[in-house]
C-alpha cells in the first residue's frame, strides 16, 4: 500500500504509463532538433503538452511554462534567475529546501532574506508577511501547501499583498497542483513552481516554471537550443533559452495525460477523495492513545498530506515495521522541511506523514490506521 504520494505519485494512470512508452518507442527524435519527420513529430507534441499545461492553470502564453526536470530545478531557476545582490526576499518558516537552500546560498551573495514564522499550525500570517516588506524587497517567496502538515496557505490575500507592494509572487506549487485549482491570471502570479510528478500524475523526471510577461528572467543553463545557434550568448527567447539541452519527451507527454486524466475524472472529485481518506485517517489516529495530529485542525484549511506523532515513539521505527511487516509505505523525519517542524513543534524528530493518492481506499485507510495500532501495540 503506497501511502507516500507527496514524494510522488504511484501507481499513475495506465494512460501515463502508455503515452510515455508510445513516444520512445514510436516517436523517438529530439524537438527542435532537426528537420525530420520524428523531430518534427517530437516538437508538435512538445507544443501540445505546453498547450495543455496553459490551459490547466490559466495562463494565457504557453511560451512562459518552462519545462523543468522537477520542482527544485523550477525553484532554482526561478530563484537564481530573479534575484540579485541587495534584493529583499520575504518567505515562510513553512518551506522546503528546494526553496531554503537556493535562498541561503544567494543569501551568500549579498541577497537579504526574511523568514517569517509561520503559527503553531503551519498557517501563515498574511499581515506578518506584510509587515516584514521593505523597500528593497523584490520578491515574496511561499508554498501553497505545506508538505510537512498539509497547511493552505492564503494564497489570494497573499498575492494581493505582494501586488500592491510591487514584488514578484512566487508560488511553490508542489503539494497544492493537481488538488486545488490554481488560477494563474486570476491570483496573479508571477512565478510558479510546480513538479509534473506528484498531484499532476506525470513521470519522475518532469516539471515546470510559468514565468509571467512581467518577469525578465536569466536562464540557468546555457547549451543548445536548436535556435539562434550561430550566436554563442544563450539566446532569451522563451521558452527555448530557458531549456537547453535534449527534452524528456516521453516524461512531458506523460505529464500531459496524466492532466488529461485529471481533467477528466475532475479536480474536485479527486480532492474530495483524497480529503474524505485524510478526515477517515485522522478520526483513526486520533482514537490512539498519544498520537498528535500536526497541522490545522479544521480539514478544509489542509490537503493532500495528514502528518502525525506518537509521544514516546520513534516515528522512522514505526515506518520500518509498517513497510515490513504491513507492506505500507509512509515517510518519517523532517520532509525536507527543517524549519516547518521548529514551527510545528516536532523538531528534531519530525513526524509520520501520509500522503493518499487517487486509487488509495477507504478500507487501504483502515487497514492503515489498524496497522497503526497493533505496531505499537508490539513497542
Ligand atoms: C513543498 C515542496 N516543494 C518542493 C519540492 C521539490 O519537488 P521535486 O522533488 O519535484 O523537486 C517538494 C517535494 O517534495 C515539496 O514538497
Amino acid at each position: 500500500m503506497y501511502l507516500d504520494n507527496a514524494a510522488t505519485t504511484y501507481p499513475k494512470p495506465d494512460s501515463v504509463y502508455e503515452r510515455v512508452l508510445h513516444t520512445m518507442r514510436e516517436v523517438g527524435g529530439s524537438p527542435g532538433r532537426g528537420g525530420h519527420r520524428r523531430s518534427l513529430e517530437g516538437g508538435r507534441l512538445l507544443f501540445q503538452a505546453r498547450e495543455a499545461v496553459a490551459d490547466f492553470f490559466a495562463i494565457s502564453d504557453s511560451s512562459r511554462v518552462l519545462f523543468t526536470h522537477n520542482a527544485t530545478e523550477a525553484l532554482n531557476v526561478a530563484l537564481h534567475g530573479v534575484l540579485v545582490p541587495g534584493d529583499h526576499v520575504i518567505t515562510t518558516s513553512m518551506e522546503h529546501n528546494s526553496l531554503l537552500r537556493p535562498l541561503n546560498s544567494l543569501a551568500a551573495t549579498g541577497v537579504e532574506v526574511t523568514i517569517v514564522p509561520a503559527a503553531a499550525n503551519g498557517v501563515v500570517s498574511v499581515e506578518d508577511i506584510r509587515r516584514a516588506l521593505r523597500p528593497q524587497t523584490r520578491m515574496i517567496a511561499v508554498s501553497h501547501v505545506s508538505n510537512v502538515c498539509g497547511a493552505i496557505q492564503p494564497l489570494a490575500e497573499l498575492a494581493e499583498v505582494s501586488r500592491a507592494a510591487g514584488t514578484f509572487f512566487l508560488v511553490d506549487g508542489a503539494q497544492s497542483a493537481g488538488y486545488l485549482p490554481l488560477d494563474v491570471t486570476r491570483l496573479g502570479i508571477d512565478l510558479l513552481a510546480v513538479p509534473g510528478h506528484k498531484g499532476l500524475l506525470g513521470p519522475v523526471g518532469t516539471g515546470f516554471l510559468y514565468v509571467a510577461p512581467s518577469v525578465s528572467l536569466r536562464p540557468l543553463l546555457q547549451g543548445g537550443t536548436g535556435t539562434n545557434s550561430t550566436e554563442l550568448n544563450q539566446p532569451l527567447v522563451m521558452p527555448d533559452g530557458f531549456e537547453a539541452g535534449t527534452h524528456n519527451l516521453p516524461g512531458i507527454v506523460g505529464l500531459q495525460a496524466g492532466l488529461d486524466f485529471i481533467l477528466n475524472r475532475g479536480i474536485t472529485a479527486l480532492h474530495d477523495h483524497k480529503q474524505a481518506l485524510l478526515c477517515q485517517a485522522q478520526q483513526a489516529l486520533s482514537r490512539i492513545p498519544g498520537v498528535t495530529i500536526h497541522g490545522p485542525a479544521d480539514p478544509a484549511e489542509r490537503c493532500a498530506v495528514l502528518s502525525f506523532s506518537v509521544a514516546g515513539v520513534d516515528g522512522s521505527r514505526l515506518a520500518t515495521e509498517l513497510d515490513q511487516d504491513y507492506d505500507i509505505a509512509v515517510r518519517a523525519g523532517l520532509h525536507c522541511a527543517p524549519l516547518a517542524h521548529g514551527t510545528l513543534g516536532t523538531f528534531p524528530a519530525g513526524t509520520l506523514r501520509i500522503s493518499p493518492g487517487w486509487s488509495t481506499t477507504g478500507e487501504e485507510i483502515a487497514f492503515f490506521s489498524d496497522a497503526v495500532v497493533q505496531c505499537l501495540a508490539k513497542f
